[in-house]
């Protein structure tokens, strides 16, 4: 194989007028008709909204509805949201071989930069992105292997990843208002091993035949996603057709991932998204996942299963096992909880 300095997408995008085969998908697959942003919205949610049960009715139900919304007045400072967008497209432009230097100081290999999808072998056709991750929990552990360069990535990264596990926590708040769990549910264990992905899709000379992340749902609890303000990428599944998600600048996109499914017994639901390429500009998105301990039980959450008719739907499993899992069976991992 070759070695992973010449095969990230950001070496030789610009090098073909066509796509190599590899990246050409199935025609099942292919972007194909969009419902656009205008027609079908994702709701957009004012965290402002000082009605707090508005608030809440809102985000349960463009949760329900949608699995996605948008969040505008959410507390988080524009310039760092800009500044974190560009301190991810500094390091994706950075020579590749820098770029892994800066993503091998981890002896337990958690920070990786790759290119298409985080299994490579294992997809037959390939994606146009590349990507970094990287753990970035609450405590601050290891934070002696994230990256130093570009200069001050820890000290905006890392400025980034704690307002993130605010917003995290306050967004979790309210859903558990709206679902009946005390607010505390999600403090602890169950948000206490965030990750943090960016995602840098070059532009492509043949978007039509191409994807830049497979559809899926994500292993999370919630997802954060900021994205470039003027880019459109990502796309929603909805009753059978994709929606466009509109770049609403400043704003985050947040969705509802597959162990909150499970805890909240299928009230909530993961939903399928993906994200497409244009020819023109490279888009940026820069990903907080939420993540439980690696130790922590995920289950239907006791206080939902009383007083109410439905059975649990899911088994109980670790989050060790449910990501473990997720990795090697992707989108069937949910067929073997029930
Ligand atoms: C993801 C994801 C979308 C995007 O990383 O899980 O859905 O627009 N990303 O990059
Ligand atoms: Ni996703």
């Amino acid at each position: 194989m070759e070695s992973m300095d010449r095969m990230l997408l950001s070496s030789w995008y610009d090098v073909h007028s066509t796509v190599p085969s590899s990246y050409v998908q199935l025609p099942e697959n292919r972007p194909g008709k969009v419902v656009s942003s205008l027609h079908e919205p994702i709701p957009v949610i004012d965290l402002g909204e000082r009605h707090r049960p508005h608030l809440t009715k809102q985000i349960l139900k463009a949760s329900q509805e949608y699995g996605f919304f948008q969040v505008i007045n959410h507390g988080v400072s524009h310039d760092l949201m800009d500044e974190t967008l560009n301190i991810f497209k500094e390091f994706h432009g950075m020579p590749p071989k820098e770029k892994i230097n800066e993503c091998s100081k981890d002896p337990n290999g958690n920070f990786k930069i790759y290119t298409s999808g985080e299994n490579y072998k294992k997809n037959a056709t390939h994606y146009w992105k590349d990507s970094l991750i990287h753990p970035c929990p609450p405590s601050g552990e290891n934070f002696q292997y994230w990256p130093e360069k570009p200069s001050n990535y820890r000290e905006i990264v890392g400025k980034y990843s704690r307002e993130m596990n605010r917003l995290t926590l306050e967004i979790l708040e309210i859903l558990c208002e709206g679902l009946g769990l005390e607010p505390r549910y999600f403090c602890g264990g169950l948000c206490e091993n965030p990750s943090l992905a960016a995602h840098h899709y070059p532009p492509c000379p043949q978007p039509s035949l191409t994807l830049g992340l497979a559809k899926h749902k994500d292993p999370t609890i919630i997802t954060i996603l900021l994205q470039d303000k003027e880019v459109e990428g990502l796309q929603v599944l909805k009753d059978g057709t994709w929606i466009a998600v509109a770049p609403i600048p400043n704003a985050f996109v947040v969705n509802i991932g597959l162990l909150l499914q499970i805890i909240s017994n299928g009230r909530l639901a993961g939903v399928e998204h993906r994200a497409v390429t244009n020819s023109s500009i490279a888009r940026t998105s820069v990903v907080y996942f939420v993540y439980p301990s690696f130790e922590s039980n995920i289950e239907p959450a006791q206080a939902l299963l009383k007083g109410s008719n439905t059975p649990p739907l899911y088994k109980s499993i670790t989050c060790r096992e449910f990501r473990a899992n997720f990795y090697q069976k992707g989108p069937k991992v949910e067929e073997d909880l029930q």
